[in-house]
């Protein structure tokens, strides 16, 4: 588990379209670039579940590259554990990417990569868990490239958590899977939250996720991202979005700050 602290943290990326090759032209608007994230200040605790929302194309999944340390700011610092990110630093945090998945390797050995530590047999039955989880049973020995985008999700999902790393970091983990499959992930990730208590980061566009899931809701402003909402969500789970008048509050508050002005 981690504790993560973000200070002072901004991010912008050199405006190609100004950089001149001249000596002689300035170049010093291009090098102050395109700001993206402008001084994040924020806390997760240990074995929180944090859920960010925020408008396309705001600085969410650059905040997460920050945080996992494929990154680096152009100012302030991402401290785990009280110590500075520098680098990546694979063993205790994994990222779920859109396309994670190695194509050179079927279902079966992606979920292996993370669990090599495990003796052959161990490894075996944890393997075959965490795809049975994902209800991607006899599918095993395909391809990524033969599984549908839902199907691969999953198998990126039982990677991800078969890996099992202190911080769980992920972005849009649910997107591309269809309603029933992604209710039903997402219930397993509470679940498997209840059980390892991992402090797990989520990237979502769907308001009801970060009502479900999480600990506590970050809402990032459009770019250059600053943080628009900070907010602990002290209730239990399960919870019920349709009869907590509380969450039904905060879910039309929610909408209305990413820019919906009804609730739907
Ligand atoms: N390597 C890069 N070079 C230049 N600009 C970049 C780079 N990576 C991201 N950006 C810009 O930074 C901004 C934020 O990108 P990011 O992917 O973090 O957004 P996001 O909030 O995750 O969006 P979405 O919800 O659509 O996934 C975008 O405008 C993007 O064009
Ligand atoms: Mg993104």
């Amino acid at each position: 588990m981690s504790h993560i602290k973000i200070k002072n943290l901004q991010k912008s990326y050199i405006d190609r379209r100004r950089v001149s090759r001249s000596k002689t032209k300035d170049n010093s608007k291009a090098s102050q670039g395109i700001a993206i994230l402008n001084d994040i200040n924020l806390e997760f605790e240990k074995g929180e579940v944090v859920c960010i929302l925020g408008p396309s194309g705001c600085g969410k999944s650059t905040l997460l590259r920050m945080i996992a340390g494929f990154e680096k700011p152009s100012a302030g610092e991402v401290l785990v554990n009280n110590k500075p990110v520098t680098g990546p630093h694979a063993d205790s945090i994994f990222v779920f990417q859109h396309s994670g998945l190695l194509p050179w390797m079927t279902v079966w050995e992606n979920v292996e990569l993370g669990l090599r530590h495990l003796e052959p047999v161990a490894r075996k039955v944890a393997i075959q868990e965490h795809i049975d989880l994902v209800e991607l049973t006899r599918f095993e020995h395909l391809y990524p490239y033969q599984l549908s985008g839902g199907m691969q999700r999953r198998a990126e999902l039982a990677r991800g958590i078969a890996v099992n790393p202190d911080t769980l970091i992920m972005d849009e983990p649910f997107s591309g899977l269809d309603f029933l499959t992604h209710m039903k992930i997402r219930e397993e990730v509470v679940n498997m939250h209840e059980l390892i208590k991992k402090t797990t980061l989520i990237v979502t566009h769907d308001i009801d996720d970060a009502l479900i899931m999480g600990d506590k809701i970050i809402v990032l402003s459009g770019r250059p991202a600053t943080v628009k909402l900070e907010k602990n969500l002290n209730f239990g789970r399960p919870r019920n979005l349709a009869e907590n008048l509380e969450l039904r509050e905060l879910r039309d508050e929610l909408f209305f700050m990413l820019g919906v002005s009804y609730a739907v």
